[in-house]
């Protein structure tokens, strides 16, 4: 074959996803060799403890039953967009059904965000660490990415440095919390709003996709319900992590109508909309008993619990414990490897997979993702075989 294909480039930095690098290993690892090996590595849940609930899988077999099976053009249908509407109004962002489109997940949502927004020499900052399929997009549309350093060891928004970076030419910041890959929720969203309030031109988008996973008691705080925000805010979020659903890929943003209208326009020229089934499960979920999602997160805590107990009795790793989400970012710096040394060591000689937090931006050196949304068997034989490693540099 000769073919040289003729492909534009506007995707020369198009690679395989660093994040996705352990699971590639991984699998082919299980393959080759057979061997279990106990994935850290996914952002996804898995085993018997988070299938989605019995009653979203019923209305979906309900919808395709009743005909719900035919392109629906538009932002979503009026009851699932009114229902959304609802539960960001609870988050304190005042919102209408006309405010509200529904996506083919968050990550749906964070493409169209940024390709409707971003031009050639924009500026658009994005947390370091933080989450790389978002800097694909801004990079096709050639914006220029600016990061901002999250101070360790709590993974904050430095507002004097935010301030510094930026200029006229900045017009999005990128807010995630609960924060991947690290689960601490950001805690400064006033400052981090007081400064965008005195840029005209500075608009949000506050990748909230972890909003109902927070622990302690602690509260997920929306950037867009202080005031001013809400004008200037893109919410994104995901029935994805809430309910279980990451595979049924259905997800939502909220943003003033005018801004809506342009990513309903985009939607209907792309996916032209998100299968209307799909549609009527989510409305399931939305406004079904929401007791499942509570348990999950209290199970998810003590999965947390267990996780960080255990990887603070291996020698040479630090954890803290994080409000929220479903992922660990321990500090491994104590083993003398570099994040993408200690990965390696794991999966190759224990079969252990996680996430180099280099995957993540090179503020995430020194530290590994590993996720906890697995089983309690799992998490302790993750643990087990870390222990047995050779971690020494
Ligand atoms: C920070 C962040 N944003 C967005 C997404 C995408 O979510 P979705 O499954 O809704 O596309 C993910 C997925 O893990 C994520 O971690």
């Amino acid at each position: 074959m000769s073919m040289t294909y003729p492909f534009s480039k506007r995707i020369n930095h198009f690679v395989p996803p660093k994040q996705w690098a352990s699971m590639r290993v991984a699998k082919e690892l299980e393959k080759n060799s057979g061997k279990k090996v106990i994935h850290f590595e996914k952002g996804d849940y898995q085993g018997p403890d988070f299938e989605t609930p019995d009653h979203i899988l019923e209305a979906t077999i309900k919808a395709l039953k009743d005909g719900y099976v035919r392109y629906d053009p538009g932002p979503g249908l009026p009851e699932l967009r009114e229902a959304i509407a609802e539960e960001v109004t609870k988050r304190g962002r005042p919102t209408t059904a006309d405010e509200v489109i529904v996506t083919a997940g968050a990550k749906q949502s964070l493409n169209m965000a940024l390709l409707t927004f971003l031009e050639d020499g924009d500026e658009v900052i994005f947390p370091n660490p933080g989450y790389p399929p978002d800097e694909v997009w801004a990079k096709y549309a050639r914006a220029n990415i600016k990061h901002t350093p999250l101070t360790k060891p709590d993974w904050q928004f430095d507002v004097e440095k935010l301030e510094k970076m930026i200029t006229p030419k900045t017009k999005l910041l990128i807010i995630n919390t609960p924060q991947r890959p690290n689960g601490h929720l950001v805690e400064n969203p006033e400052e981090i709003a007081e400064l965008c309030l005195k840029h005209k031109q500075l608009m949000v988008i506050s990748d909230e996709i972890f909003s109902h996973i927070v622990y302690d008691g602690k509260q997920h705080k929306s950037i867009a319900a202080l005031p001013g925000m809400a004008e200037r805010t893109i919410v994104i979020d995901t029935f994805s992590k809430t309910y279980a659903m990451t595979g049924w890929r259905i997800g939502w943003s909220v943003a003033p109508k005018p801004v809506i209208e342009k990513l309903s326009i985009f939607l209907q020229d792309t996916i032209t909309n998100v299968a209307a089934f799909i549609q009527k499960a989510a409305y399931a979920a939305i406004t079904g008993p929401q007791e499942w999602t509570v348990k999950k997160t209290q199970l998810l805590q003590k999965k947390r619990d267990r996780m960080i107990t255990g990887l603070n009795s291996i020698p040479g790793i630090k954890a803290d414990t994080p409000s929220g989400a479903f992922y660990a970012f321990p500090d491994i710096t104590g083993t003398g490897l570099t994040s993408q040394e200690f990965t390696n060591r794991l999966i190759e000689t224990v079969g252990v997979a996680v996430v180099a937090g280099t995957a993540f931006g090179d503020q995430g050196e020194g530290y590994v993702r590993v996720t906890y949304a697995v089983s309690d068997d799992d998490i302790d034989e993750g643990i087990r075989r870390i222990k047995q490693a050779n971690l020494k540099a």
